[in-house]
């Protein structure tokens, strides 16, 4: 007969198929040490209110322990029998230190408030290694950009040519993106930093349990302020899975890039062999398949945060046990990150850049038509006659399939007299990016300061 924690009242066990349905321990066996923790804290409150006396809470604190190093070493492993990871810790604490002090545990809480807690626990932990991942890429693309402090490549919108850009100024708009969501991991973490515990299952703490000490213990700043709130509600779980979410997100539109530099038509990058993989039939191929797999993972990083937003919609106060449901896909967000960002920073280390092929592209499909159009406006032409004018000369060297400098001083003077042979000084392409030297803009100067801020920011974060 399977033992329930709630047997008094039922005359049998539930059907294997519910127990079935209901067992949660193949995914929440990875709370226990949070558990255990968790319940050395509840010990040292029942105590203090006067439920556990000296020598029982010493009991209680050894058989905890004892319990740890067996979940520790594998010895005690969740039964057939047991629901879930709260369930098989008790049934874990009852063979150690038997039911007489072993079944005061569970005074004064619920495994509402447990996990409700433990979660929090879970997320502030996982929260700090995913952003030590994140910035292993962030500080890979600052190494990239400071190794190529000069070198230009083709800036594009809506993927056309169309202004040239320092190198490292496009890998370094990777980089604050992902910084800001490793600002985010950090922000949420003011979020989570709420113990549930002394909540019960949802009115709050009787028996004088003090949810405060019991939060002090656990490492947080306060227990929360509503017991209702604090069994019930999930909104900083899909904060962190939005988190995720968008962190693949931004993986995966430098992945595109990536996978789109890596063909022979854009021919800018070269990925090194230990960050790319072999056809079976076509002897000749390397793919790009870590930039791949990350852009496939952010489907996947979605479908964790909208599965888990579909879960807690409509859902009435307080717990229920849809809330069941709120770990996989944390569990998942943390664990495809865990897989990807690695692999990713190593990748990105690794890229070589054909800076020459870029440079040769940089200013070309008319990338340089602002900058004379810009030169005309320096002469006193207004901006929407020398845009007009720029378009000009554009179409001009279109119709001949030529490039803007491959016009003679004649062909500009017949489009119009602002065009002087002075003009020609703004047709390179460092002189284009260097024109742009104000905060944030591609010039050498601003770039280079841009590098130093990045690198402030990650030593910062
Ligand atoms: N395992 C449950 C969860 O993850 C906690 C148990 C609460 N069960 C209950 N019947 N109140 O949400």
């Amino acid at each position: 007969e399977r033992l329930a924690l709630w047997g008094g009242r039922f005359a049998s066990g539930p059907s294997d198929a519910v127990a079935l349905l209901s067992k949660s321990t193949h995914f929440d066996w990875r709370l226990a040490a949070y558990d255990l923790a968790g319940s050395r804290a509840h010990a040292r409150v029942l105590n203090r209110a006067g439920l556990l006396d000296e020598s029982e809470l010493e009991g209680m604190i050894a058989a905890l322990d004892e319990l740890e190093r067996r979940v520790t070493s594998g010895e005690f492993t969740a039964a057939d029998s047991d629901e879930d990871v709260h369930s098989a810790l008790e049934r874990g604490l009852l063979e150690i230190a038997g039911p007489e002090l072993g079944g005061k545990l569970r005074a004064g809480r619920s495994r509402n408030d447990q996990i409700a807690t433990m979660g929090r626990m879970y997320i502030r932990d996982s929260s700090r290694i995913i952003a030590g991942l994140v910035l292993d890429v962030v500080e890979a693309l600052i190494t990239q950009a400071k190794a190529h402090p000069e070198a230009p490549m083709p800036g594009r919108t809506h993927l056309q040519h169309a202004q040239p850009v320092l190198l490292a100024h496009h890998l370094l708009a990777h980089a604050w993106p992902l910084m800001r969501d490793v600002e985010r991991l950090v922000d949420l973490d003011a979020r989570a930093d709420a113990s549930a515990y002394g909540s019960g299952a949802l009115a709050g703490s009787s028996l004088g349990v003090d949810p405060q000490a019991v939060a002090a213990e656990l490492g947080f700043s306060d227990s929360v302020e509503n017991s209702i709130d604090g069994t019930a509600s999930r909104d900083v779980f899909a904060e962190f899975t939005f988190v995720a979410a968008m962190t693949g997100i931004d993986l995966s539109r430098l992945s595109e890039e990536i996978i789109a530099w890596a063909t022979a038509e854009f021919g800018f990058i070269t990925l090194d062999d230990a960050f790319s993989t072999g056809s079976s039939i076509m002897p000749q191929k390397k793919n790009p398949d870590v930039a791949e797999l990350a852009r496939g993972k952010a489907g996947r990083l979605i479908g964790d945060l909208t599965g888990l937003l579909a879960t807690l919609k409509a859902m009435p106060l307080a717990y229920n046990r849809d809330l069941q449901e709120d770990k996989e896909p944390v569990f998942d967000a943390v664990d495809t990150l865990a897989l990807v960002l690695p692999a990713f920073a190593g990748m990105v280390q690794t890229l070589t850049f054909n800076t020459e092929r870029m440079a040769h592209l940089a200013p070309r499909g008319f990338a340089l038509a602002t900058d004379v159009a810009e030169w005309l406006v320096r002469q006193g032409v207004p901006f929407r006659v020398a845009h007009e004018l720029s378009g000009a000369a554009v179409a001009k060297a279109e119709s001949r399939g030529v490039e803007l400098w491959d016009l003679s001083d004649e062909d500009y003077a017949e489009i119009s007299a602002h065009f002087t042979p002075e003009m020609r000084e703004v047709l390179t392409t460092l002189g284009s990016i260097d024109a742009r030297s104000a905060k944030g803009g591609t010039a050498r100067s601003a770039v280079a300061q841009q590098l130093a801020s990045a690198e402030a920011e990650l030593s910062r974060l």
